[in-house]
């Protein structure tokens, strides 16, 4: 679907892509990219980790891979639009042809999406437009789905809302809890992330109100 006078926008990455990732948690996402990035076919390299929060597992992954890290804690702004500019310089130090949000759990606000709207993704661990927010996996575990998934997004002013780049479906088993579902989402959305982060890298994009062209 293509909307008239849609924002367009192409984006050629230069080669590498240079590529800052958000972190909250764990990073077991990040810890996929850079593996990937040993490959140098690959086509891109993390030049930066950033985070939200000291305790961020992902750091310590950045530096081991030789990556630049740096933390914006909302708490030490005296209101979320100082830390939305702060955030926003930081990033843009690293002049990043592509930003992953990757388990970072906040929202980016309108400082950051004004520089980097239609070069920021995020990845989500469910079939959008279903189960948005902070709990999908338990939201669609209780709704009662047959099929969750992970979806990876350009992210927009919305909550999880953004233009859908790409979306792996993940059946939900009869005995599933929280804890298993959310594993195994994790297995399928690090592989989607991997692919994909590296096919915007060789081939570039276009983005056209809510239609995504990889190689366009
Ligand atoms: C991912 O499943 C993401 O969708 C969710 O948080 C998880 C991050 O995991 N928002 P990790 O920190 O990459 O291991």
């Amino acid at each position: 679907m293509t909307t008239p006078n849609a924002p367009v926008r192409s984006v050629t990455p230069r080669r590498p892509a240079r590529v800052v990732v958000l972190v909250s948690g764990g990073g077991s996402n990040l810890a996929a990219l850079l593996e990937a990035t040993r490959e140098p076919g690959y086509g891109a390299q993390v030049v930066a980790v950033g985070a939200d929060r000291d305790s961020a597992g992902g750091l310590a992954l950045g530096t081991e891979a030789g990556a630049a890290t740096f933390v914006e804690r909302l708490g030490d702004h005296a209101d979320r639009a100082a830390w939305d500019a702060a955030l926003t310089a930081r990033v843009a130090e690293h002049d990043p042809d592509l930003v992953v949000s990757a388990g970072f759990l906040k929202l980016c606000g309108p400082r950051f999406l004004e520089r980097f709207e239609g070069r920021y993704i995020n990845t989500h661990n469910t079939l959008l437009p279903a189960f948005p927010g902070m709990n999908g996996p338990r939201d669609a575990l209780e709704y009662g789905v047959k099929i969750t998934g992970a979806t990876l997004f350009f992210v927009d002013a919305g909550v999880d809302t953004g233009a859908i780049l790409a979306q792996v479906a993940v059946p939900v088993q009869e005995d599933d809890d929280v804890e298993t579902l959310t594993e195994r989402i994790k297995v399928a959305e690090r592989a989607q992330l991997v692919e994909e982060v590296g096919r915007l890298a060789r081939e570039g994009w276009r983005l056209e109100g809510r239609t995504v062209r990889v190689g366009a």
